[in-house]
C-alpha cells in the first residue's frame, strides 16, 4: 500500500509521530554492540538544557509528534529527567523511558510515575550474572533483575528488550522462561544493527543463519506455549533476510530524533554520512529543521532512489533500506541498501555472512565503549 494511502506523507508535510530524545550520549555501560557515536565522550559540554529540551518538546508536538522516547545513553543520568517527563505528559506526549535500568531505584520510579511517565523498556541480556556485566562491562546484572521487579511492581506497561548476537542467542529460551515468570507481557529479541560499535564488532557479534533460524524456532515454540500471555517479538535480521528493512519507515517520514546537542536527525545514526549539514535546534527552529532542512529533504520519499530501488516493485516497502548502513558498508549513502539481493553491493553483506561460519578463525576481543577506544580518524570518507 503505497505511504500516503496509510496517512504517511513523503513529501516533507507529514508528521513526526515518533520523537526520540537522546537526552545524553553518558552511560554507565561499556556495551560492545553500542550504536552510540564513537566519539560519545565529546558530546558531554554539548547537553540541551532542561529548558531548551522543553522547546523542543513544545516545538515537537506543534508539528504532531505524540509518541516519546527518552533515550540515551541512560537517560537517567539527567537529574532533569523527572521534570521533563511531567512536561511532556502536559503536553500531551505518551512517555516512554528507555534504559538500562541502572539507576532505576524505586524512589525513582515512583517519581517518574507521579510525573506522568507511561511505558518502560528495559535492557536485559542475559539471566546469569557473570554473563551479563561480563557482556556490559559491569556489574550490572543484579541491579537489573531488581529494575525488572520495581517496574512490574509499580505497573508500568513494560517492553523487555534483549539486543541479541552470538554470545546469547542460545539463551533467549530461559529468557522467556524467566520474563514469563515474572509476568512481563512483552519480550523483544532485537537482533542487533551493525552501525558504529556494532560494526567494529561485528565479525565477533554476529550470529550464523543457523543459529538465528534455531533461536526463531524455539520463540515459536514459545508463543506456542504461552499464548496470549505474551507477545514475543522476533525478527530475523536484514543481513539474512535478502530484502533490506523499511528503515525509520523512511527518511523523515515519521521519526525525528534529537542528539544530545539538540542536533536533529531522521534517525540515530545519521551523523555518519558526510557531506550532509547537521543543526541544532539552537540555531534553527525544529519545524523548519523537519520540513526544509536539506538533511532531512535529502533522501524523503521516493524520488531520489537510485537503480534498482528505483524501478523496483518493493520500493514502498523499504524505501531504498537505511541509508547509514548504505554508506557504512559501500562508501555511499546514495546507494541500495546491501542487504538486499538486488543491490550490486550485495558481495559485502554475503562476505560479512561467510565470516560467520568459518569455525577455525581467530577470535578477537570484543571492544567496549569506552572513549578514546577508538580513533575516529578513519571516519573520515
Ligand atoms: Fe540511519 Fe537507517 S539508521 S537510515
Amino acid at each position: 500500500m503505497p505511504q500516503e494511502q496509510r496517512g504517511v506523507s513523503l513529501d516533507g508535510q507529514g508528521k513526526p509521530l515518533w520523537l526520540s530524545l537522546e537526552l545524553t550520549y553518558r552511560c554507565p555501560l561499556k556495551c560492545s554492540w553500542c550504536n552510540n557515536p564513537l566519539d560519545f565522550d565529546d558530546y558531554g559540554s554539548r547537553e540541551l538544557s532542561t529548558e531548551e529540551w522543553k522547546q523542543v518538546l513544545r516545538e515537537a508536538r506543534e508539528l504532531g509528534a505524540l509518541q516519546l522516547g527518552f533515550t540515551g545513553g541512560e537517560p537517567l543520568l539527567r537529574d532533569d529527567l523527572e521534570e521533563l517527563v511531567e512536561y511532556a505528559d502536559s503536553i500531551g506526549f505518551y512517555t516512554n523511558l528507555i534504559t538500562s535500568g541502572i539507576g532505576l531505584t524505586e524512589e525513582r520510579l515512583i517519581a517518574l510515575k507521579a510525573a506522568g511517565l507511561k511505558h518502560v523498556q528495559l535492557s536485559v541480556q542475559a539471566i546469569k550474572a557473570e554473563i551479563t556485566d561480563a557482556l556490559v562491562g559491569a556489574r550490572a546484572h543484579a541491579l537489573k533483575m531488581e529494575a525488572a521487579r520495581l517496574i512490574k511492581k509499580h505497573g508500568f506497561p513494560m517492553v523487555l528488550n534483549m539486543p541479541v548476537f552470538k554470545q546469547n542467542i542460545a539463551m533467549i529460551p530461559e529468557m522467556i522462561e524467566w520474563a514469563a515468570d515474572l509476568g512481563i507481557e512483552y519480550i523483544e529479541f532485537a537482533n542487533i544493527q551493525y552501525y558504529n560499535w556494532a560494526l567494529m564488532n561485528r565479525d565477533e557479534l554476529m550470529p550464523t543463519l543457523e543459529q538465528v533460524r534455531e533461536a526463531e524456532r524455539v520463540v515459536n515454540e514459545w508463543r506456542g506455549k504461552l499464548g496470549k500471555t505474551m507477545t514475543i517479538y522476533f525478527v530475523i535480521p536484514d543481513y539474512y533476510e535478502g530484502r533490506p528493512k523499511a528503515c525509520m519507515n523512511g527518511w523523515g517520514a515519521i521519526h525525528l530524533t534529537l542528539a544530545p546537542d539538540g542536533v536533529a536527525m531522521p534517525c540515530q545514526e545519521a551523523r555518519v554520512i558526510p557531506g550532509l549539514e547537521f543543526i541544532s535546534v539552537r540555531e534553527k527552529p525544529l519545524t523548519w529543521l523537519w520540513h526544509e532542512s536539506p538533511l532531512f529533504r535529502k533522501y524523503r520519499g521516493l524520488d531520489w532512489l537510485p537503480e534498482p530501488c528505483s524501478s523496483c516493485d518493493e520500493k514502498e516497502k523499504d524505501f531504498g533500506g537505511c541509508r547509514c548502513q548504505a554508506l557504512l558498508l559501500t562508501g555511499d549513502a546514495n546507494n541500495t541498501d546491501p542487504a538486499c539481493s538486488r543491490s550490486p553491493h550485495h558481495h559485502v553483506i554475503e562476505d560479512a555472512v561467510a565470516v560467520t561460519t568459518k569455525s577455525l578463525r581467530f577470535h578477537k576481543p570484543l571492544v567496549k565503549r569506552s572513549a578514546n577506544a577508538v580513533s575516529t580518524d578513519f571516519m573520515e570518507y
